[in-house]
């Protein structure tokens, strides 16, 4: 399958999503590195790794509907299939959306729908939550809302600081981020409703990650 990646920032996500496929469990092509950001590190990592990149500046559009719609025009072209928002920091508009029904994919660093938004990983330690995580889903209009395909959980220790915390977090999203991939690219993502059903039986996670489906 065909994949293309939206990146902002630093991209161990994608850098995540890139090793995966060299190792190949994660049987896609990355045809296309889309970053809002000229100075992403993310850049790098694609272009280390022989993918195509593409920089879209939103500061050029005053819509973010025309922003989105380059975006579209770029995945396009690139003949993408499959769309990963790995650390993207726009809100998707229905004309990217709409472009690639039940196939875009955004990895938040939270138990969705436990904080939603920025800074997801101080809102848990603030908060007082003793377990938190990550989740992927798929993106509809609202923010951090869509479908959840994977998530998996970790501890809040009691002296975590939100630098240990995200660290903890980050871990894990690189493992799901790329298997809710891979379970697209074999069909096994079903949409009921706002709830996915996962055919088949998941892989086994190495402990001592929770993984819920
Ligand atoms: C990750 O924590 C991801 O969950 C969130 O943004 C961060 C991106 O990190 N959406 P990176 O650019 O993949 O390193």
């Amino acid at each position: 399958m065909r994949l293309g990646v939206l990146v902002s920032g630093r991209g161990s996500n994608l850098e995540a999503i890139l090793g995966a496929i060299t190792a190949g469990r994660l049987q896609c092509e990355a045809v296309l590195v889309v970053s809002n950001r000229a100075d992403a590190r993310a850049l790098d990592i694609a272009r280390a790794h022989g993918a195509a990149t593409a920089v879209i500046d939103h500061r050029r559009h005053a819509e973010r509907t025309a922003f989105d719609a380059e975006v579209v025009d770029a995945l396009r072209a690139a003949g993408v299939e499959l769309v990963a928002l790995a650390g993207f920091d726009r809100l998707l508009t229905p004309v990217l959306i709409e472009a690639f029904p039940e196939r875009i994919y955004n990895v938040h660093p939270a138990l969705l729908p436990a904080f939603k938004g920025l800074h997801a990983q101080r809102q848990a330690l603030e908060y007082g939550a003793r377990i938190t995580g990550a989740t992927v889903h798929l993106v509809d209009q609202h923010m951090d809302h869509g479908p959840i395909v994977l998530q998996a959980a970790v501890p809040i220790a009691p002296d975590d600081s939100e630098a240990t915390l995200a660290a903890r977090i980050l871990a894990v999203e690189h493992a799901i981020f790329p298997a809710a991939l891979q379970l697209c690219v074999e069909g096994r993502v079903r949409v009921v409703g706002r709830r996915v059903i996962l055919d088949g039986v998941l892989p086994p996670l190495p402990p001592p990650m929770l993984w819920f489906s």
